[in-house]
Protein backbone atom coordinates (compact mmCIF):
# COMPACT_ATOMS: atom_id res chain seq x y z
CA UNK A 1 0.00 0.00 0.00
CA UNK A 2 1.51 3.48 -0.91
CA UNK A 3 1.25 6.16 1.28
CA UNK A 4 2.18 9.32 0.15
CA UNK A 5 3.51 11.89 2.26
CA UNK A 6 3.16 15.73 1.99
CA UNK A 7 0.50 15.52 -0.29
CA UNK A 8 -1.19 18.40 -1.62
CA UNK A 9 -5.10 18.85 -0.55
CA UNK A 10 -6.16 21.51 -2.83
CA UNK A 11 -7.32 19.32 -6.28
CA UNK A 12 -8.29 16.97 -3.03
CA UNK A 13 -11.01 19.58 -1.84
CA UNK A 14 -13.66 21.38 -3.73
CA UNK A 15 -13.35 25.17 -1.57
CA UNK A 16 -9.69 24.18 -3.37
CA UNK A 17 -7.96 25.36 -0.05
CA UNK A 18 -4.02 25.06 -0.21
CA UNK A 19 -3.60 22.81 2.84
CA UNK A 20 -1.40 20.10 2.86
CA UNK A 21 -1.62 16.18 4.29
CA UNK A 22 0.97 14.92 6.60
CA UNK A 23 -0.27 11.35 4.75
CA UNK A 24 -2.63 10.43 2.38
CA UNK A 25 -3.41 6.52 1.17
CA UNK A 26 -5.59 5.94 -1.68
CA UNK A 27 -8.19 3.52 -0.84
CA UNK A 28 -9.35 1.32 -3.38
CA UNK A 29 -10.46 -2.09 -1.90
CA UNK A 30 -11.33 -3.69 1.45
CA UNK A 31 -8.17 -5.29 1.18
CA UNK A 32 -6.20 -2.08 0.87
CA UNK A 33 -7.34 -1.25 4.67
CA UNK A 34 -6.86 -4.18 6.27
CA UNK A 35 -3.82 -4.10 4.82
CA UNK A 36 -2.94 -0.28 6.46
CA UNK A 37 -4.72 -0.97 9.59
CA UNK A 38 -2.36 -3.83 9.94
CA UNK A 39 0.63 -2.57 9.09
CA UNK A 40 2.36 -1.27 12.67
CA UNK A 41 3.90 1.76 10.63
CA UNK A 42 0.30 3.20 10.13
CA UNK A 43 -1.95 1.19 12.92
CA UNK A 44 -1.74 3.92 15.71
CA UNK A 45 -2.20 6.95 13.29
CA UNK A 46 -5.07 8.49 13.57
CA UNK A 47 -7.31 8.57 10.72
CA UNK A 48 -9.68 11.06 8.62
CA UNK A 49 -11.79 9.64 5.60
CA UNK A 50 -11.93 11.75 2.64
CA UNK A 51 -14.30 10.93 -0.23
CA UNK A 52 -14.78 13.78 -2.77
CA UNK A 53 -13.89 16.44 -0.71
CA UNK A 54 -16.99 18.41 -1.16
CA UNK A 55 -18.40 18.72 2.46
CA UNK A 56 -14.84 19.60 3.88
CA UNK A 57 -13.25 23.44 5.20
CA UNK A 58 -9.94 22.97 5.64
CA UNK A 59 -8.30 25.02 8.74
CA UNK A 60 -4.56 24.14 8.32
CA UNK A 61 -2.53 20.57 7.63
CA UNK A 62 -4.35 17.63 8.36
CA UNK A 63 -2.30 15.65 10.70
CA UNK A 64 -4.34 12.48 10.48
CA UNK A 65 -3.23 9.96 8.17
CA UNK A 66 -6.30 10.78 4.85
CA UNK A 67 -7.84 7.78 3.72
CA UNK A 68 -8.53 8.40 0.34
CA UNK A 69 -11.95 6.53 -0.69
CA UNK A 70 -11.35 5.53 -4.08
CA UNK A 71 -13.99 2.24 -4.25
CA UNK A 72 -15.34 1.79 -7.60
CA UNK A 73 -18.18 -0.56 -8.70
CA UNK A 74 -22.35 0.16 -9.77
CA UNK A 75 -24.62 -2.65 -10.02
CA UNK A 76 -28.49 -3.87 -9.52
CA UNK A 77 -28.11 -6.03 -6.61
CA UNK A 78 -31.51 -7.22 -6.12
CA UNK A 79 -35.45 -6.78 -7.81
CA UNK A 80 -38.09 -6.95 -5.08
CA UNK A 81 -42.01 -6.65 -5.72
CA UNK A 82 -41.05 -2.69 -5.46
CA UNK A 83 -38.09 -1.48 -5.77
CA UNK A 84 -34.71 -1.93 -7.58
CA UNK A 85 -31.76 -2.31 -5.15
CA UNK A 86 -28.78 -0.55 -6.45
CA UNK A 87 -25.16 -0.01 -5.15
CA UNK A 88 -22.42 1.57 -5.17
CA UNK A 89 -18.72 1.51 -4.53
CA UNK A 90 -18.14 4.95 -1.53
CA UNK A 91 -15.64 6.28 -4.27
CA UNK A 92 -18.25 6.56 -7.37
CA UNK A 93 -19.08 10.35 -8.31
CA UNK A 94 -22.31 10.67 -7.01
CA UNK A 95 -23.89 12.56 -9.52
CA UNK A 96 -22.76 10.07 -12.01
CA UNK A 97 -23.88 7.67 -10.32
CA UNK A 98 -27.40 9.17 -10.76
CA UNK A 99 -27.48 9.57 -14.34
CA UNK A 100 -25.87 5.88 -14.44
CA UNK A 101 -29.65 4.75 -12.37
CA UNK A 102 -31.41 6.39 -14.74
CA UNK A 103 -30.02 5.30 -17.95
CA UNK A 104 -30.70 2.21 -16.83
CA UNK A 105 -34.39 2.79 -15.73
CA UNK A 106 -34.56 3.12 -12.72
CA UNK A 107 -35.65 6.61 -11.56
CA UNK A 108 -35.37 8.13 -7.91
CA UNK A 109 -32.50 9.99 -7.72
CA UNK A 110 -33.22 13.10 -10.51
CA UNK A 111 -33.79 15.46 -7.83
CA UNK A 112 -30.51 15.05 -6.18
CA UNK A 113 -28.97 14.87 -9.72
CA UNK A 114 -25.57 17.25 -9.93
CA UNK A 115 -24.46 17.31 -5.92
CA UNK A 116 -20.78 17.10 -5.49
CA UNK A 117 -19.47 14.62 -4.05
CA UNK A 118 -18.97 10.82 -3.42
CA UNK A 119 -21.65 7.83 -2.90
CA UNK A 120 -20.08 7.23 0.74
CA UNK A 121 -20.56 11.01 1.53
CA UNK A 122 -23.94 10.82 0.68
CA UNK A 123 -25.38 9.29 3.82
CA UNK A 124 -22.85 11.09 5.85
CA UNK A 125 -24.79 14.36 5.74
CA UNK A 126 -27.79 13.03 4.10
CA UNK A 127 -28.03 15.12 1.13
CA UNK A 128 -30.81 16.70 -0.35
CA UNK A 129 -32.18 18.93 -2.91
CA UNK A 130 -35.90 19.50 -4.30
CA UNK A 131 -37.79 17.69 -1.78
CA UNK A 132 -35.80 14.29 -1.87
CA UNK A 133 -33.30 13.10 0.85
CA UNK A 134 -31.05 10.33 0.51
CA UNK A 135 -33.10 8.65 3.63
CA UNK A 136 -35.90 8.38 1.24
CA UNK A 137 -34.29 6.53 -1.08
CA UNK A 138 -31.49 4.51 1.24
CA UNK A 139 -31.64 0.88 1.67
CA UNK A 140 -28.44 0.02 3.37
CA UNK A 141 -24.72 0.73 3.94
CA UNK A 142 -21.52 -1.64 4.56
CA UNK A 143 -18.98 -0.40 6.58
CA UNK A 144 -15.65 -1.06 8.13
CA UNK A 145 -14.98 -0.71 11.62
CA UNK A 146 -11.57 0.93 11.91
CA UNK A 147 -10.81 0.50 15.25
CA UNK A 148 -11.51 -3.61 15.19
CA UNK A 149 -11.63 -4.36 11.19
CA UNK A 150 -14.85 -5.76 11.00
CA UNK A 151 -17.57 -5.14 8.31
CA UNK A 152 -20.73 -4.13 9.29
CA UNK A 153 -24.27 -3.60 7.59
CA UNK A 154 -26.59 -0.51 8.38
CA UNK A 155 -30.28 -0.03 7.75
CA UNK A 156 -31.84 3.46 7.61
CA UNK A 157 -32.84 3.90 10.87
CA UNK A 158 -29.40 2.56 12.41
CA UNK A 159 -27.93 5.44 10.09
CA UNK A 160 -29.92 7.95 12.36
CA UNK A 161 -30.66 9.97 9.63
CA UNK A 162 -32.06 13.62 10.21
CA UNK A 163 -31.71 17.36 8.19
CA UNK A 164 -28.06 17.14 6.98
CA UNK A 165 -27.28 14.58 9.90
CA UNK A 166 -26.28 11.17 10.64
CA UNK A 167 -24.70 8.78 12.97
CA UNK A 168 -21.38 9.21 11.31
CA UNK A 169 -21.23 12.85 12.41
CA UNK A 170 -21.59 12.57 15.85
CA UNK A 171 -19.31 11.00 18.41
CA UNK A 172 -20.17 8.50 21.10
CA UNK A 173 -20.85 9.90 23.96
CA UNK A 174 -22.30 8.98 27.79
CA UNK A 175 -25.96 10.98 28.47
CA UNK A 176 -24.97 10.97 31.84
CA UNK A 177 -28.67 11.78 33.00
CA UNK A 178 -29.94 8.21 31.20
CA UNK A 179 -27.24 6.80 31.93
CA UNK A 180 -26.99 5.74 28.58
CA UNK A 181 -23.84 5.40 26.06
CA UNK A 182 -24.88 7.37 23.02
CA UNK A 183 -23.04 5.55 20.16
CA UNK A 184 -22.00 7.66 17.56
CA UNK A 185 -19.60 6.80 14.34
CA UNK A 186 -17.74 10.12 13.64
CA UNK A 187 -14.33 8.76 12.81
CA UNK A 188 -14.90 5.51 13.79
CA UNK A 189 -15.90 3.92 10.40
CA UNK A 190 -15.19 4.18 6.68
CA UNK A 191 -18.45 3.51 4.34
CA UNK A 192 -17.45 1.14 1.74
CA UNK A 193 -20.65 0.75 -0.73
CA UNK A 194 -23.97 2.15 -0.03
CA UNK A 195 -27.51 0.48 -1.69
CA UNK A 196 -30.25 2.71 -2.71
CA UNK A 197 -33.97 1.17 -2.94
CA UNK A 198 -35.71 3.19 -6.19
CA UNK A 199 -39.03 2.60 -6.39
CA UNK A 200 -40.88 0.72 -9.50
CA UNK A 201 -43.86 2.66 -8.53
CA UNK A 202 -41.81 6.18 -9.71
CA UNK A 203 -43.76 9.62 -9.32
CA UNK A 204 -41.97 12.57 -9.70
CA UNK A 205 -41.43 14.61 -6.57
CA UNK A 206 -43.09 18.45 -7.00
CA UNK A 207 -43.60 21.49 -5.13
CA UNK A 208 -40.20 23.13 -5.16
CA UNK A 209 -40.87 26.52 -6.52
CA UNK A 210 -37.93 26.71 -8.69
CA UNK A 211 -39.12 23.34 -10.21
CA UNK A 212 -43.20 24.74 -10.87
CA UNK A 213 -41.70 27.52 -12.49
CA UNK A 214 -39.63 24.69 -15.38
CA UNK A 215 -43.15 23.30 -15.31
CA UNK A 216 -44.87 26.55 -16.18
CA UNK A 217 -42.10 27.10 -18.61
CA UNK A 218 -41.88 24.19 -20.27
CA UNK A 219 -46.21 23.56 -20.10
CA UNK A 220 -45.76 20.42 -18.45
CA UNK A 221 -47.69 19.01 -15.46
CA UNK A 222 -46.35 15.36 -15.29
CA UNK A 223 -42.63 15.45 -16.14
CA UNK A 224 -40.28 12.16 -16.47
CA UNK A 225 -37.75 11.69 -14.54
CA UNK A 226 -35.38 12.60 -17.10
CA UNK A 227 -36.83 15.66 -17.67
CA UNK A 228 -36.96 16.22 -13.78
CA UNK A 229 -32.69 15.41 -13.84
CA UNK A 230 -32.29 18.49 -16.49
CA UNK A 231 -34.49 20.91 -15.19
CA UNK A 232 -32.12 20.22 -11.52
CA UNK A 233 -29.23 20.43 -13.48
CA UNK A 234 -30.26 23.88 -15.13
CA UNK A 235 -31.44 25.07 -11.68
CA UNK A 236 -28.44 24.21 -10.20
CA UNK A 237 -25.78 25.39 -12.65
CA UNK A 238 -28.06 29.10 -12.68
CA UNK A 239 -27.22 29.91 -9.12
CA UNK A 240 -24.34 27.78 -8.08
CA UNK A 241 -21.15 27.96 -8.61
CA UNK A 242 -19.33 25.47 -10.22
CA UNK A 243 -16.45 23.98 -7.51
CA UNK A 244 -14.19 23.24 -10.56
CA UNK A 245 -14.05 27.15 -11.23
CA UNK A 246 -14.78 28.70 -8.28
CA UNK A 247 -14.23 26.79 -4.94
CA UNK A 248 -17.24 26.29 -2.39
CA UNK A 249 -18.89 23.45 -0.55
CA UNK A 250 -22.12 23.95 -1.51
CA UNK A 251 -24.19 25.84 1.33
CA UNK A 252 -22.35 26.67 3.67
CA UNK A 253 -24.73 27.12 6.82
CA UNK A 254 -27.97 24.63 7.89
CA UNK A 255 -31.21 26.15 7.38
CA UNK A 256 -32.35 26.69 11.01
CA UNK A 257 -35.94 25.53 12.76
CA UNK A 258 -37.92 27.55 15.02
CA UNK A 259 -40.82 27.49 16.96
CA UNK A 260 -43.93 29.17 15.03
CA UNK A 261 -43.99 31.83 18.12
CA UNK A 262 -39.86 32.64 17.36
CA UNK A 263 -40.88 32.98 13.36
CA UNK A 264 -44.00 35.25 14.06
CA UNK A 265 -41.87 37.65 15.75
CA UNK A 266 -38.75 37.43 13.20
CA UNK A 267 -42.20 38.68 10.71
CA UNK A 268 -43.47 41.63 12.75
CA UNK A 269 -39.55 42.89 12.69
CA UNK A 270 -39.29 42.07 8.94
CA UNK A 271 -42.54 40.48 6.99
CA UNK A 272 -40.15 39.59 3.78
CA UNK A 273 -38.93 37.05 5.61
CA UNK A 274 -38.99 33.06 3.84
CA UNK A 275 -40.02 30.44 5.86
CA UNK A 276 -41.39 26.51 5.46
CA UNK A 277 -43.97 25.24 8.10
CA UNK A 278 -42.75 21.55 9.03
CA UNK A 279 -45.53 18.64 9.83
CA UNK A 280 -44.22 18.98 13.26
CA UNK A 281 -45.20 22.44 13.69
CA UNK A 282 -41.80 24.24 13.92
CA UNK A 283 -40.87 26.13 10.74
CA UNK A 284 -37.59 25.86 8.97
CA UNK A 285 -36.46 29.82 7.91
CA UNK A 286 -34.55 30.08 4.42
CA UNK A 287 -30.66 30.75 6.24
CA UNK A 288 -30.02 32.37 2.81
CA UNK A 289 -32.57 35.16 3.34
CA UNK A 290 -31.30 35.64 6.75
CA UNK A 291 -27.67 36.28 5.39
CA UNK A 292 -29.17 38.11 2.40
CA UNK A 293 -31.13 40.62 4.79
CA UNK A 294 -28.20 41.06 6.76
CA UNK A 295 -26.95 42.86 3.67
CA UNK A 296 -23.50 39.60 2.88
CA UNK A 297 -24.27 38.75 -0.41
CA UNK A 298 -21.30 39.58 -2.63
CA UNK A 299 -19.23 40.85 0.45
CA UNK A 300 -15.65 39.23 1.02
CA UNK A 301 -12.86 38.91 3.68
CA UNK A 302 -9.81 38.71 2.21
CA UNK A 303 -10.07 35.89 -0.53
CA UNK A 304 -13.62 33.82 1.27
CA UNK A 305 -16.66 35.60 -0.13
CA UNK A 306 -20.46 35.11 -0.13
CA UNK A 307 -21.59 33.87 -3.58
CA UNK A 308 -23.35 36.63 -5.56
CA UNK A 309 -25.98 34.28 -6.97
CA UNK A 310 -26.83 32.33 -3.33
CA UNK A 311 -26.14 34.33 0.13
CA UNK A 312 -26.00 30.51 1.68
CA UNK A 313 -23.03 30.09 -0.54
CA UNK A 314 -19.04 30.77 0.93
CA UNK A 315 -16.73 30.99 -1.85
CA UNK A 316 -13.24 31.04 -2.62
CA UNK A 317 -12.43 34.09 -4.60
CA UNK A 318 -8.94 33.03 -5.00
CA UNK A 319 -7.07 30.29 -7.34
CA UNK A 320 -8.06 26.80 -7.32
CA UNK A 321 -4.86 25.83 -8.30
CA UNK A 322 -1.56 27.86 -6.46
CA UNK A 323 -1.18 29.46 -3.90
CA UNK A 324 -3.54 32.44 -4.26
CA UNK A 325 -6.35 30.84 -2.78
CA UNK A 326 -8.54 31.75 -0.17
CA UNK A 327 -7.13 29.97 3.56
CA UNK A 328 -9.40 27.78 5.48
CA UNK A 329 -9.08 30.95 8.54
CA UNK A 330 -10.66 33.78 6.12
CA UNK A 331 -13.64 31.39 5.12
CA UNK A 332 -14.31 30.84 9.49
CA UNK A 333 -14.24 34.58 9.85
CA UNK A 334 -15.98 35.30 7.20
CA UNK A 335 -18.51 32.17 8.42
CA UNK A 336 -18.02 33.85 12.40
CA UNK A 337 -19.13 37.49 11.20
CA UNK A 338 -22.27 36.24 9.38
CA UNK A 339 -23.28 34.17 12.10
CA UNK A 340 -22.90 37.32 14.46
CA UNK A 341 -24.82 39.51 12.23
CA UNK A 342 -27.65 36.91 11.92
CA UNK A 343 -27.81 36.22 15.92
CA UNK A 344 -27.61 40.15 16.64
CA UNK A 345 -30.49 41.03 14.20
CA UNK A 346 -32.51 37.91 14.31
CA UNK A 347 -31.69 36.22 17.39
CA UNK A 348 -30.97 33.05 15.13
CA UNK A 349 -27.52 30.66 15.67
CA UNK A 350 -27.09 29.93 12.17
CA UNK A 351 -25.19 26.40 12.55
CA UNK A 352 -22.42 25.39 9.89
CA UNK A 353 -23.03 22.52 7.36
CA UNK A 354 -19.42 21.07 5.97
CA UNK A 355 -16.59 19.61 8.49
CA UNK A 356 -14.25 21.87 9.76
CA UNK A 357 -11.12 20.05 10.19
N1 LIG B 1 -32.77 33.45 -0.96
C1 LIG B 1 -32.41 34.73 -0.63
N2 LIG B 1 -31.15 35.16 -1.00
C2 LIG B 1 -30.27 34.38 -1.67
C3 LIG B 1 -30.66 33.07 -2.02
C4 LIG B 1 -31.91 32.60 -1.63
O1 LIG B 1 -33.16 35.46 -0.03
O2 LIG B 1 -29.16 34.83 -1.94
C5 LIG B 1 -34.08 32.95 -0.51
C6 LIG B 1 -35.03 32.76 -1.67
O3 LIG B 1 -36.28 33.28 -1.30
C7 LIG B 1 -35.14 31.26 -1.84
C8 LIG B 1 -34.84 30.75 -0.43
O4 LIG B 1 -33.92 31.69 0.11
O5 LIG B 1 -36.42 30.88 -2.24
C9 LIG B 1 -34.24 29.37 -0.40
O6 LIG B 1 -33.15 29.30 -1.33
P1 LIG B 1 -32.90 27.98 -2.22
O7 LIG B 1 -34.15 27.55 -2.89
O8 LIG B 1 -31.72 28.26 -3.10
O9 LIG B 1 -32.57 26.84 -1.20
P2 LIG B 1 -31.71 26.81 0.14
O10 LIG B 1 -32.64 26.63 1.28
O11 LIG B 1 -30.78 27.97 0.21
C10 LIG B 1 -31.43 24.21 0.20
C11 LIG B 1 -30.33 23.24 0.41
C12 LIG B 1 -29.54 23.06 -0.89
C13 LIG B 1 -30.50 22.54 -1.95
C14 LIG B 1 -31.66 23.54 -2.11
C15 LIG B 1 -32.74 23.01 -3.06
C16 LIG B 1 -29.63 23.37 2.73
C17 LIG B 1 -28.61 23.85 3.71
N3 LIG B 1 -29.43 23.71 1.46
O12 LIG B 1 -30.84 25.49 -0.09
O13 LIG B 1 -28.55 22.06 -0.66
O14 LIG B 1 -29.83 22.37 -3.20
O15 LIG B 1 -32.30 23.76 -0.84
O16 LIG B 1 -33.41 21.93 -2.47
O17 LIG B 1 -30.58 22.69 3.13
C18 LIG B 1 -26.31 21.88 0.16
O18 LIG B 1 -26.76 21.32 1.17
O19 LIG B 1 -25.06 22.05 0.01
C19 LIG B 1 -27.22 22.38 -0.86
C20 LIG B 1 -26.79 23.10 -1.92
Amino acid sequence: MLVQKNFSLQAFNTFHIAAKARALARIACEADLLGLLADPKWSDWPTLVLGGGSNILLTGDVKPLILKVEILGRRLVQETARAFIVEAGAGENWHDFVAWTLAQGYPGLENMALIPGTVGASPVQNIGAYGVELQDRFDALDALDLQTGQVFTLNAAQCAFGYRDSIFKHGSSAQADKGQQAIGLKHRSLILRVRLALPKRWQPVLGYADIDRKMLEHACSQPSAQQLFDWVCEIRRAKLPDPALVGNVGSFFKNPTVTAEQCADIIARDPRLVYYPLADGSIKLAAAWLIDACGWRGKSVGLAGVYEKQALVLVNRGAVDGPDSATGGEVMTLAGSIQTSVYERFGIRLEIEPVVV
